[in-house]
C-alpha cells in the first residue's frame, strides 16, 4: 500500500479535490464517499435510490467527523436526465461513475431499464463531464465483459461475447470512453470490477449478491442454495481492493495508464463450495447452531459464466495496485461488520 500511500497523501495534501460520486448511497459508491470524506476530501454524491439506500449515507454520516460531514453534498437524481448530470458535474474536479443497476438476472428480466440507467445514463454523465472539463472520469465497468471467452486468467484484451444484456451495457461504457478520450482528449480509466464484497452490501431481494446474500440467510436460520454443482468459480474481491484501486486511477500521473481498462480482482479464484463453507465457519464463530448448516444445490442460473479469475498484471504494473485483502481477510472484516451491526440495531432496539 506504499504506493498508493504516497500518491493518495501528496494528491490529498496539496489540495482538497472536488469529487462526483455517483451510484453514492451503492454499496460500492457509499464505501467511496467514507473513504474521501476521512481524508478531508470535498464530495458531490448522486444517486436515485433505485438500488442505493439512505442506510448507506447514514452510515457513513456515524463514521466520519461532523466537519468531514459538513464537506459532502448529496443530489437525489437521476442519471438518465442530462441537467442532472450536468449540474452535478459543475466545478468537480474527479468523477468515480458507480451508478448503474448491476445483476445479470435483472438485466435479462427487464434489459430496457437496465439499457436506460446503464447505456443513456452512462452517456449523459460522460457529456456532462467532458463539457464540465472534469480532469479525470474512473467508472465502474465489468468482469461480465469476458462473456464466453473460455481463457483463464482473463487478460484485458481478450473478450468473447456477452452472455446478457447487462454485460453489453458494460461493454459499451468502455467503448464510449475509448472514444470519448480520443475524441475529445478526456481521461478515463475503466475498472473491471470482479465479484466485489463488503460492509453496506445490499444482502435482500431477488438481485441480492451471492455472499451478503448467504451471511442474511444464515444468520436468520435459512439454508443458502448453490446455483449449480458448487464448482462454478470466481474471484471474489474485497471492497478495500476496489477502494485502493479507485484511488490509483483517479489519482495517477502516468500517461501510459490513463485511457485504459483494467482488472480488479485478487487474482486468485474460490468456488462456491469453498465460498460456502468459508462464510460458515466465520459465521459459526459467532453462532454454534451455523457450525452444520449444509448447503441445498439447485439449478445452473442463466447467463453466468462458469469460471472466473483476472490476470491483474495490468493493474500491478500501471497503477501500482497491490490487492491487500485476500478473500479470507476480507469475509472475516465483513462478517465482523455485520455481526456488529446487527447487535447494534438489537440494542437499538432494546434501548
Ligand atoms: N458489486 C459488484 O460485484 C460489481 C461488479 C462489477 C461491476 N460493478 C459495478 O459497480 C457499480 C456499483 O455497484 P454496486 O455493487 O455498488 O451496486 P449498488 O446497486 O449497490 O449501487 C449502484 C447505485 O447506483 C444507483 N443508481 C442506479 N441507477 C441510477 C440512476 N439511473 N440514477 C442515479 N443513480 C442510480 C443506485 O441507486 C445505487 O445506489 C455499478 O456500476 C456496477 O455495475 C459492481
Amino acid at each position: 500500500m506504499n504506493n498508493l500511500n504516497d500518491q493518495i497523501k501528496s494528491i490529498f495534501q496539496n489540495k482538497s479535490e472536488l469529487w462526483l460520486i455517483t451510484g453514492v448511497a451503492g454499496f460500492i459508491g457509499s464505501n467511496l464517499l467514507e473513504y474521501l470524506l476521512l481524508h478531508d476530501q470535498t464530495v458531490v454524491g448522486l444517486d436515485n435510490f433505485s438500488t442505493g439506500r439512505q442506510r448507506n449515507l447514514d452510515d457513513v454520516k456515524s463514521l466520519v467527523s461532523e466537519k468531514q460531514w459538513s464537506r459532502f453534498r448529496f443530489i437525489n437524481g437521476d442519471i438518465r436526465d442530462l441537467d442532472t448530470c450536468r449540474s452535478a458535474c459543475e466545478n468537480i474536479d474527479i468523477v468515480l461513475h458507480q451508478a448503474a443497476l448491476g445483476s445479470v438476472p435483472r438485466s435479462i428480466e427487464d434489459p430496457i431499464r437496465t439499457n436506460q440507467s446503464n447505456i443513456d445514463g452512462f452517456l449523459n454523465i460522460l457529456v456532462a463531464a467532458r463539457d464540465a472539463n472534469i480532469s479525470r472520469f474512473v467508472y465502474a465497468a465489468s468482469s461480465s465483459t469476458y462473456g464466453d471467452h473460455p481463457s483463464l486468467p482473463k487478460k484485458e484484451d481478450i473478450i468473447g461475447k456477452p452472455l446478457s444484456p447487462y454485460a453489453i451495457t458494460k461493454y459499451v461504457n468502455e467503448l464510449y470512453a475509448d472514444v470519448f478520450a480520443r475524441q475529445y482528449k478526456m481521461e478515463c480509466v475503466g475498472l473491471r470490477y470482479f465479484n466485489v464484497f463488503g460492509r453496506r452490501q445490499d444482502p435482500q431481494g431477488a438481485y441480492a449478491a451471492v455472499i451478503p446474500r448467504w451471511i442474511n440467510e444464515l444468520m436468520s436460520g435459512k439454508i443458502p442454495t448453490i446455483n449449480g454443482d458448487g464448482e462454478t468459480s470466481r474471484d471474489f474481491c474485497s471492497i478495500e481492493n476496489v477502494i485502493q484501486a479507485n484511488m490509483l486511477a483517479a489519482t495517477t500521473k502516468k500517461q501510459e495508464a490513463i485511457n485504459q481498462v483494467y482488472n480488479v480482482a485478487v487474482g486468485e479464484r474460490t468456488t462456491l463450495n469453498e465460498l460456502f463453507y468459508m462464510i460458515r465457519d466465520l459465521l459459526g464463530e459467532y453462532d454454534e447452531k451455523i457450525k452444520s448448516v449444509e448447503p441445498i444445490y439447485g439449478p445452473f442460473r442463466a447467463g453466468d459464466v462458469l469460471h472466473s479469475q483476472a490476470d491483474i498484471s495490468r493493474v500491478k504494473e500501471l497503477l501500482g495496485f497491490n490487492p491487500s485483502y485476500t478473500v479470507k481477510s476480507g469475509m472475516k472484516e465483513t462478517i465482523e461488520w455485520v455481526v456488529k451491526r446487527i447487535s447494534n440495531v438489537v440494542v437499538g432496539q432494546v434501548s
